[in-house]
């Protein structure tokens, strides 16, 4: 009988705690997970609705997502939660509130898809203003009949000035691209100034008006908080040169659509690059898909291969140090113990 006992106190020890995971991951990342955790993954196609996440979540004590809104429902329905990782640098869809006053610990992924977000960065940019997409597209359908035509001309990347607005690490990368990549005048809006990025990469410090009325690429990379929520909108698109080309690499809601719509109706700016929309996916007959100037990419930003798996397993070891007892190398800021 006392063995019995000691087995099961021994099993009840070594119980790992269960995981849910909301899509496959490569499975080296799987299999570290399942190292440590009991794991539980969607493996369905089509992802889990958000019923379907609060059953599968009501026993777990980790949640590996990313993009699921994780708020005060979803944690009634998690009582044991004691870990999110998110599997994206962005963590908008984190309710801090409700998650701090319950404990329950949030990280994402920043770093590894600094490059990569930098490189998608610059194709939009270059991809704008050579017309690329848009040029693609009339060659495929026979319209290319003769050689110089000056409606097929773009814009110079090269020597333009670049404004990042958004100055974090991600930021840097694509500055220093334009800087040392393409010769660009480097402008800045930051709520901290980067010296840092001043002295290495002669970027300049301005207001964000400044910014706006001077750059010939308004790049936008702020994460979403209730701060940054339609950052830029009518106004900010009417102090714009009509000659610029507007870039948002970050979430679709830091830009007031309609607005962005009017801007591009009017001709008060020459075109744009987007890689996020205000809700995603979007369809066809989304208002901004009518216009051949502005190249619409599928939220790709960090999606290479390399770079999603490095996320995934950066994912996975947050995740496992939460459940350890540990401080996860990137718990988000406003979660820190
Ligand atoms: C992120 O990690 O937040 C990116 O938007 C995903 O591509």
């Amino acid at each position: 009988m006392q063995n019995v006992l000691l087995e099961w106190e021994d099993d009840r020890i070594m119980a790992k705690p269960k995981v849910f995971v909301t899509k496959k991951l490569p499975s080296e990342v799987l299999d570290y997970l399942a190292g440590h955790c009991e794991l539980d993954v969607w493996e369905e196609k089509a992802p889990p609705t958000k019923e379907q996440l609060m059953e599968r979540v009501a026993d777990a004590e980790g949640l590996l997502t990313s993009a699921y809104r994780i708020d005060e429902e979803l944690l009634d329905r998690a009582p044991k939660l004691k870990v999110v990782s998110n599997f994206s640098v962005g963590y908008n869809n984190f309710d801090l509130a409700a998650m701090k006053r319950r404990g329950v610990i949030g990280t994402n992924t920043p770093d590894v898809l600094n490059e990569t977000v930098a490189d998608l960065t610059f194709s939009l940019i270059l991809g704008a203003a050579r017309r690329v997409a848009e040029l693609d597209r009339y060659v495929r359908q026979g319209l290319w009949k003769r050689g110089d035509d000056e409606n097929l001309y773009g814009i110079d990347v090269h020597h333009a000035t670049l404004g990042i607005i958004g100055m974090g690490r991600i930021g840097e990368a694509v500055a220093r691209r334009g800087k040392f990549g393409f010769s660009m005048d480097v402008v800045y809006y930051n709520r901290s100034r980067k010296p840092e990025a001043e002295r290495e990469l002669g970027a300049e410090y301005v207001p964000m008006d400044e910014l706006l009325k001077r750059s010939d690429f308004v790049v936008v990379l702020v994460p979403l908080t209730p701060e940054t929520v339609k950052l830029i909108g009518r106004d900010q698109f009417a102090l714009m040169k009509p000659t610029a080309i507007f870039i948002n690499v970050s979430r679709g809601q830091t830009v007031d659509e309609e607005a962005l719509v009017e801007a591009l109706e009017q001709g008060r700016i020459r075109g744009a690059g987007l890689d996020v929309f205000a809700r995603e996916p979007i369809g066809a007959d989304h208002p901004l898909l009518k216009f051949p100037n502005v190249v619409a990419l599928p939220h790709i930003g960090s999606a290479t291969a390399k770079t999603r798996l490095d996320m995934a397993m950066l994912a996975a070891r947050n995740l496992v140090s939460a459940l350890q007892g540990q401080v996860p190398p990137n718990i988000v800021p406003e979660l820190r113990p």
